[in-house]
């Protein structure tokens, strides 16, 4: 009997900058705000679904330093299982992260240090892991190398697939089709099928097209206009609402998918799956931070009823 969720991903220490915009080079701008902690889109999709009261395995790599042991208390705080290896020939990752003062949005610079590290020969030694679970999700900031192996044994196990493209990068065309889901945001999407999603209708164009390439179903982030859940079937769009000001959107589409991927694993159906995902993420973008902004589920099902 398969249970919960195992995430593939990297790990980064989020150093996060607040300014009114970014400064050029050459100049020294005062900033109105910093915050450091745990981020990577791996990382915080895992604390969102443990949050969210997933059964969650996480597997990525980390250095032997400081930012490294972030990593294990993150993952013990949240309750999610740490199918980690600990390097020492690289530092743990790290994210650059700017976020402007005046509508939260952000511009990043990750380094996957240890976790860019990740190979296939990592996932065959997590086969097991995978195979156990009902849902696997991966995304781009590892090597691509290593999620195409995730996929593939998630695929051969029969484990639900939920794949994310982030950060938009070159991947293999055979990867669409080891996805049940493909979950990229309006970049992501319109980089892989030239079509830009502004619009609902043009969202439903771009979720044509990857379904066209092999996906079971498109899961598009539409930002402040919401998601759009698309297959041969059915194409369901749900508006966003934030649970209150919006001040930092950092991990929004992570919390998303985590809150999703708990769900799907619990036996939500796909819709329903995804309006808890949208409230994971209409939470979190009212909280700063990458993980730490992550709610509970009883955060989530309170939102849900209101
Ligand atoms: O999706 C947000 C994340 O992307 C941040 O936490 C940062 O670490 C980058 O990986
Ligand atoms: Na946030």
């Amino acid at each position: 009997q398969k249970s919960g969720v195992t995430i593939l991903g990297i790990f980064a220490v989020d150093v996060t900058f607040l300014a009114p915009r970014l400064p050029a080079i050459g100049e020294t701008l005062a900033g109105s705000g910093f915050v450091m902690g745990p981020g990577g889109k791996g990382s915080n999709q895992a604390v969102a679904a443990a949050r969210a009261g997933g059964e969650v395995r996480f597997i990525t790599k980390i250095g032997k330093d400081a930012f490294g042991d972030i990593g294990l208390k993150t993952w013990a705080e949240a309750g999610a299982t740490a199918r980690v290896q600990r390097i020492d020939s690289h530092p743990t990752g790290s994210a650059f992260i700017f976020v402007n003062d005046a509508n939260g949005q952000n511009a990043i610079i990750v380094y996957a240090g240890a976790s860019g590290t990740l190979s296939p020969d990592d996932l065959d030694l997590e086969k097991e892991t995978i195979a156990a679970s009902k849902v696997f999700v991966t995304q781009l900031e590892q090597p691509v190398d290593a999620a195409l192996r995730g996929l593939e044994i998630a695929r051969a196990a029969g484990t639900i697939t939920v794949f994310n493209p982030a950060p938009a990068t070159a991947f293999p065309d055979e990867i669409y089709r080891l996805s049940d889901y493909i979950a990229p945001n309006e970049t992501e999407a319109a980089m892989l099928t030239g079509i830009a999603p502004g619009t609902v209708d043009d969202a439903r164009k771009a979720g044509d097209a990857l379904l066209a390439k092999g996906a079971k179903n498109a899961l598009i982030t539409l930002g402040g206009n919401g998601v759009l859940l698309h297959n041969a079937t059915q194409s369901v769009h749900l508006p966003a609402r934030a649970a209150g000001e919006v001040i930092d959107t950092t991990g929004a589409g992570d919390a998303f998918l985590g809150g999703f991927s708990a769900a799907l694993s619990k036996g939500l159906d796909p819709v329903e799956a995804a309006r808890y995902g949208s409230a994971t993420a209409g939470i979190s973008v009212t909280r700063r931070g990458a993980a730490a902004s992550m709610p509970t589920a009883a955060e989530i099902e309170a939102f849900l009823r209101s």
